[in-house]
Formats: C-alpha cells, sequence, structure tokens
C-alpha cells in the first residue's frame, strides 16, 4: 500500500486514531504519552517459566503486592488490587464508586485526561466540571462543588496540563474529603516525574491511589497498574468485580513488574533527567515559535494554545507527518496537547515542521 493510501484521509475526532502509530514510517509523534525510553533490563531475566501463562490470582501477585505496599506509608499487600494498567483501576474504581451510597456525580478537574468523563459515564455516574485557574486548581470553586458529589478526582503531576499541585492545595483536599466523607481518586501515575520539588500523595480512609507501571518503567504496552485504598470493602468489591471482567492481570507483566522495582532507583532518577531536557527544549521551541504555553513541573506533556485545534491535529498529520492531540478531547479547546516523550533529534525535527505548518497561521496563535 502506498503512504498516500495508507494516510487518506479520515476525520480525526479521538485519540485512538493515533495510539500505537508513529514507528519509522517518517511520522513525528507528539500523541501518546509513551515512553522512547527503555525499561529497566532487569525485567527480561527469568521469563521461562511455564507458571507465567497461566491464571493467577484475581487480587494480583502477593510479591508485587508486598512490593509495592512499601512504597505507601501505612499501606498492606492486602489492600492492593494489580490491573491492567491505572486504566482498568480507573474503571474498576468508578463501577464500584457508582455502588456507594451519595450523588451518583464525580467531580473532574478541566482540562482533564481524555478517560475520565467516558470513565464515569461508563460507571452511570454524571461528570462534573472544575476549571483550573493558571493550571491549577481554584480551590474555591472546588469548595463550592466538592459538597455536592461522591468523589472527586485528582491527578498531579496532571495530563494534559503538565501541572503540580501546591502541596497546601492537596492537603486541603485530604481534609475537605474526611470532613464531607467525599472519595478522592488519587490518579498518581506520574508521581515519580516531577521536575521541582518531591511529589506529596494523597491520603485519607476514603483514598483511592491509582498508578502504573507505564510511565515510571517505560513499560506501557504491558498493561500493569494497581489501585489500592485503606478501604478493605472497597478493595473486596473490585476483585468481586474484576473476576467477572477481565480475570487476572497478566503474570508474566506482573513478574516483570517485580523486577522493575527492584532494579536500581538510579534508574527513576536518570529517566526524570532525560524528560527534563527534554521538557527545557519543547518549552523554549514553542515559545520561539510565538505559542502561549505554560511551563510544565511534571509528567512529559505541554498544552500551548492555538485557535482551530482540530484543523491543527488534522493538517499537521496528513501534511506534515506529524502527531498532536486536539485539547478538545481533555477538554480544553483551541489548545494542542503535545507529549515531549520522544528522542531531542524528533522534537526539533518535529517542530521544525510544526514551524513550516505556521508559516501563514501566525493569527491563530493569538
Ligand atoms: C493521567 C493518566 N491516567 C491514566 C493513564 C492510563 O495509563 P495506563 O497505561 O497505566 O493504563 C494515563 C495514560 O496516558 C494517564 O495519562
Amino acid at each position: 500500500m502506498s503512504t498516500k493510501n495508507k494516510l487518506a484521509k479520515k476525520p480525526i475526532n479521538s485519540p485512538s486514531f493515533f495510539i500505537g502509530r508513529g514507528g519509522n514510517d517518517g511520522i513525528i509523534s507528539f500523541g501518546s504519552g509513551q515512553p522512547d525510553l527503555v525499561p529497566p533490563k532487569e525485567i527480561f531475566k527469568n521469563l521461562e517459566n511455564n507458571r507465567l501463562f497461566q491464571y493467577g490470582l484475581i487480587q494480583g501477585e502477593l510479591n508485587l503486592r508486598q512490593l509495592l505496599s512499601k512504597e505507601y506509608p501505612h499501606a498492606s499487600c492486602e489492600n492492593f488490587v494489580i490491573t491492567n494498567g491505572a486504566s482498568e483501576a480507573l474503571d474498576l474504581a468508578m463501577r464500584v464508586l457508582a455502588t456507594e451510597p451519595g450523588p451518583q456525580k464525580v467531580l473532574l478537574c478541566r482540562p482533564y485526561y481524555y478517560s475520565y468523563p467516558f470513565n464515569v459515564r461508563l460507571a452511570q455516574m454524571e461528570p462534573v466540571y472544575t476549571d483550573l485557574q493558571d493550571g491549577r486548581i481554584n480551590l474555591k470553586d472546588f469548595k463550592e462543588k466538592i459538597k455536592h458529589v461522591k468523589a472527586v478526582l485528582i491527578n498531579s503531576p496532571s495530563n494534559p496540563t503538565g501541572m503540580v499541585e501546591e502541596i497546601n492545595t492537596l492537603k486541603e483536599i485530604e481534609k475537605l474529603s474526611r470532613k464531607l466523607k467525599v472519595w478522592v481518586i488519587s490518579d498518581e501515575v506520574y508521581k515519580d516525574l516531577i521536575y521541582g520539588r518531591k511529589n506529596y500523595i494523597i491520603k485519607g480512609p476514603r483514598v483511592i491511589t491509582i498508578n502504573s507501571f507505564s510511565k515510571t518503567y517505560a513499560m506501557c504496552g504491558l498493561r500493569v497498574g494497581y489501585l489500592w485504598t485503606p478501604d478493605k470493602n472497597f478493595v473486596q468489591k473490585v476483585i468481586d468485580m474484576k473476576v467477572h471482567t477481565s480475570m487476572n492481570t497478566n503474570i508474566m507483566g506482573q513478574e516483570m513488574s517485580v523486577a522493575a522495582m527492584q532494579a536500581p532507583k538510579s534508574y527513576i532518577k536518570q529517566q526524570v533527567k532525560i524528560w527534563h531536557q527534554r521538557r527545557d527544549l519543547i518549552y523554549k521551541g514553542l515559545n520561539q515559535l510565538g505559542f502561549k504555553v505554560r511551563k510544565p513541573e511534571g509528567a512529559f506533556y505541554v498544552l500551548p494554545y492555538i485557535k482551530n485545534s482540530n484543523r491543527v491535529v488534522s493538517e499537521l498529520f496528513y501534511k506534515y507527518k506529524v502527531i498532536v492531540y486536539d485539547g478538545t478531547w481533555f477538554g480544553a479547546p483551541d489548545h494542542i496537547r503535545l507529549s515531549y516523550a520522544l528522542d531531542v533529534s524528533k522534537i526539533t525535527e518535529g517542530l521544525g515542521r510544526i514551524k513550516e505548518f505556521l508559516k501563514d497561521k501566525q493569527d491563530w496563535l493569538d
């Protein structure tokens, strides 16, 4: 099939159009948040074992849960469920939450990770929104809206903004959720990818922490994640739902995750150093092109302003072979989201193509 045919123009309305694309085909992908770095080499050892292909505990392998419980103060391995990435953890958490007493509403910070509204609606609940102010939670609005919901979803560092919430804000949310008996789903998939300060992990009796091996350990495709909460009853409900949906999470991935956690911690430090350099490069580059953009503080995303974002996504892909995501998918129309989880040379080449694209469209940046 010719390249022309392969890129026959279809409308681009969802990230599913792009996920998994962008290999050696001349495409520069600022799309999917998929690290190009390699996972710790330790994960490839000891894989010749039949057990890795069998069914496993629905809750997840004990050795992995034990290791994970040491990462969080006061956590027990009994309170973890290993899932198919953070994605399944989010889905199960929402569907179990829907069975808990309280209003069927979940508060999301907007812009949000594109799956959140779908996760909420698929669980037959209703998403309600608080708009970020200068990239951060507007506590006044948040405090008002939290009174009317069953749960709030926090994601810091954030996809798509790359912003990190102030520690005081996170502590205030902890306090409010205790007082109002509101659940907090804390999506911590970028907890290790933070440039300025140490992260602060939200704690509390109704906090459901979600994380995965996709980003920190560059193991996206393996689909291993987890949730944990101090509420044992909630954990049991998640297990009871998972047994009738995906069953156990793949055992090989879990064993590889154990090996990843046992690799020297210098692996994570080294990764963060690389993300940091790339952050500086893309931030400077976008500024030079005339974009209004906030400097990311964590994760590996930027969300610059540009008019006609859907057209931008389509033209950049079909004419310039550059993938960027439409801010509209994240509740941020007139923005595009770029992932900088790609090599420096590709970032530079991609920015060059965007410069070409912008030649007759400077007014789209105003
Ligand atoms: C904020 C956020 N949550 C969850 C996920 C899903 O991650 P996983 O690959 O672990 O399913 C992503 C992936 O990009 C994400 O950005």
